[in-house]
């Protein structure tokens, strides 16, 4: 982290506040208002076919859905991934989150946190998580470029926000590249992540925000001591889409452009979380596109630990808690049907489930996959 005191004096840190809570409130709306999911690619998970079980041996209502993570035991794979925080609107968001994570004991992720760090009124849209959700497992938020840039007691700070259990740190080149206000700079990062490794004492899990993580990066993440890697691959919310429109509103035709040329750019999830797992022995969450419980199913299989959510989880916590609740209900229930097609017991079992790889996933494995 960087050494020196932090933050501007109080009037540029209003004008900082201010610029952030309208970029939150963007990147809250245009997901939920306008089409940014993937275009022309997809998770390539629709390649991925299980081994159906006749004869399961198995009640369906002894299939047992529970899991640990990182030491902490939940009813279901699934965690709600990192979103929002950082103005008014993301208090109920992540509230309505964090009631469901709590009530499902299922993990869950805030947004990127500098904005909690930079005012007291935006500290509270964080911490409500923790509010609402005393005893499930919450995921810490910043992106790498910023680690550049704040202290170490700021990574305290964004971690007592929220009582941490875990801090994620994003790598978004892409997102940095099309955000008209983006800092495309990550020289330096890798070596700030392992310096944050060594300074905090919960795990530090590494994700991509939805173009994936490549077999390279992932045999360096984990030579810098990170206790798992979020693949967040493409096939679903595409941060070069929302960048793009972003760049539309601002009138910056150039990162408009590129967004457009970019906006399925990535490695589709499957891909990604089959590369991920074949290179290192590291946790791994899959995300990216995952809509319902077969697709969380065919990622434990594929040798994920656990599946995050983000897109469906805002549409629904957008509404309201009950319909949050309403869909966390019915991936676990479709996950649990899943489960007991492939005869299943528990997630110990899915995890050898059998499953065949079809189309260009399998075209690509035949090449690469084996590492
Ligand atoms: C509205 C929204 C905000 C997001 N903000 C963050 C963020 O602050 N930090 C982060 O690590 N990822 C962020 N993400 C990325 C998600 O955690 C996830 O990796 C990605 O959206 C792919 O999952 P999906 O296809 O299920 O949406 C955000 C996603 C959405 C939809």
């Amino acid at each position: 982290m960087a050494g020196g005191a932090g933050m501007s004096d109080s009037s540029d840190k209003s004008a900082e506040v201010e610029v952030i809570k309208s970029r939150k409130l963007e990147g809250l709306t245009i997901p939920l208002k306008q089409d940014v999911q993937a275009r022309n690619i997809s998770t390539y998970l629709e390649h991925v076919m299980l081994v159906h079980n006749a004869l399961p041996e198995l009640d369906i209502d002894e299939v047992d859905t529970s899991t640990t993570f990182l030491g902490h035991g939940f009813s279901a794979p699934i965690i709600i991934d990192s979103m929002t925080g950082g103005t008014d609107e993301a208090t109920v968001i992540n509230e309505r989150l964090a009631q469901v994570a709590e009530e499902l004991n299922l993990g869950m992720g805030v947004g990127s946190q500098r904005a909690g760090l930079l005012s007291d009124s935006l500290r509270e849209s964080y911490s409500i998580a923790r509010k609402s959700a005393p005893n499930a497992f919450l995921i810490a938020n910043i992106g790498g470029v910023q680690l550049r840039s704040i202290t170490l007691d700021d990574v305290r700070r964004i971690i007592e926000m929220i009582d941490a259990d875990a801090i994620a740190v994003h790598l978004n080149p892409l997102q940095e590249l099309i955000q008209p206000e983006g800092e495309p700079r990550f020289k330096g990062i890798y070596s700030k992540i392992v310096e944050l490794v060594r300074s905090v004492d919960i795990p530090v899990i590494v994700k991509e925000v939805g173009s994936g993580i490549s077999r390279d990066v992932a045999v360096r993440l984990e030579l810098a001591g990170v206790k798992a890697i979020n693949v967040a691959g493409s096939g679903g919310t595409s941060w070069a889409g929302v960048e793009k429109l972003r760049a539309d509103n601002s009138k910056a035709p150039m990162k408009s452009r590129l967004g457009e040329l970019l906006w399925d750019w990535g490695i589709p999830t499957a891909m990604s979380l089959l590369e991920v797992r074949r290179s290192v022995r590291v946790s791994i969450v899959a995300s990216g596109g995952l809509r319902n419980g077969m697709d969380v199913a065919k990622c434990i299989a594929l040798g994920a630990d656990m599946c995050a959510l983000a897109w469906p989880f805002l549409k629904c916590a957008a509404e309201s808690k009950e319909a949050v609740l309403d869909y966390a209900r019915a991936l676990i229930e479709e996950l649990r049907a899943v489960m007991f097609l492939v005869g299943a017991r528990d997630v110990r079992a899915l995890k050898r489930a059998r499953y065949h790889l079809q189309g260009p996933l399998l075209e690509w494995f035949r090449t690469y996959g084996g590492v």
